[in-house]
């Protein structure tokens, strides 16, 4: 692999950034300072000194991005995807969207290259928690939100209990599933009379938003984020074996 590659894979820097440190001579590749960052190597075994920080190079890559409107959850080519919000050199290490959030709908969404970790947390039988704030017109009752809560018929099927925090005024919560249908919160408000005018997901398999990240703002997970998602992947499937 080209030592520039393998630099911007780690996410310390850009192939750019990565070249110009070469030139100044603040990378070294097995002991030996490098200073063409278009050589060859064994990303295996090297041992790579950047600006003073030895790198490790992770098997996988998650970053969460806090999705604005109008993009779609998807790594289609050409289209106005999540995708293209991030560095290109994402879409080539083979990044995909965990899930998908409606076009409109805003907030946390986790895109990795783990696929194993992407299957456990989205398989219908081992769905990782999900909370959404949501705001609805015409305002539900507390009734229809413990309707809501034990499971409604959104169009031939009925949802799993999940829970409901309702404001005092009706008209706007939180909503946490362990499942994830198709537009299944607009489906479900919809059963008992109410639209959902605004969706945003705030916390996904045990991760939450970084409410530091503005709509469009991505950052890569921290190793106890990483490590709250295996846990959550695996105890979700510990649930229903
Ligand atoms: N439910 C919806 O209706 N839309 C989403 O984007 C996510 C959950």
């Amino acid at each position: 692999m080209r030592l520039d590659k393998y630099i911007a894979d780690t996410g310390i820097a850009s192939r750019k950034e990565a070249a110009k440190a070469a030139r100044s001579g603040l990378v070294s590749v097995n002991g030996e300072t490098v200073r063409d960052v278009s050589v060859h190597i064994d990303e295996k075994t090297a041992s790579v000194i950047y600006c003073g920080a030895p790198l490790k190079r992770e098997e996988f890559t998650y970053v969460m991005l806090n999705k604005p409107a109008g993009y779609i959850s998807s790594t289609e080519p050409g289209a106005k995807t999540v995708m293209t919000l991030l560095p290109e050199e994402f879409t080539k290490m083979k990044m995909f969207p965990c899930g998908r959030l409606d076009i409109d709908t805003v907030g946390l969404l986790l895109i990795c290259n783990d696929g194993p970790l992407a299957h456990e947390l989205l398989s219908p039988r081992r769905h990782a928690e999900k909370t959404y704030g949501f705001r609805c017109c015409p305002p539900i009752d507390t009734d229809s939100a413990r309707e809501l809560e034990a499971g409604v018929d959104i169009g031939g099927y009925v949802t799993k209990p999940c829970r409901v925090q309702l404001s005092a005024t009706g008209d706007s919560g939180e909503i946490t599933l362990t499942e994830g249908k198709f537009h299944q919160i607009k489906r479900m408000f919809s059963s008992k009379g109410s639209e959902i005018v605004y969706l945003r997901r705030l916390s996904f398999g045990g991760i939450k938003l970084d409410e530091s990240l503005k709509e469009g703002q991505w950052r890569r997970l921290t190793d106890g984020e990483i490590e709250t998602l295996r846990s959550a992947g695996a105890a979700s499937g510990q649930a229903e074996n």
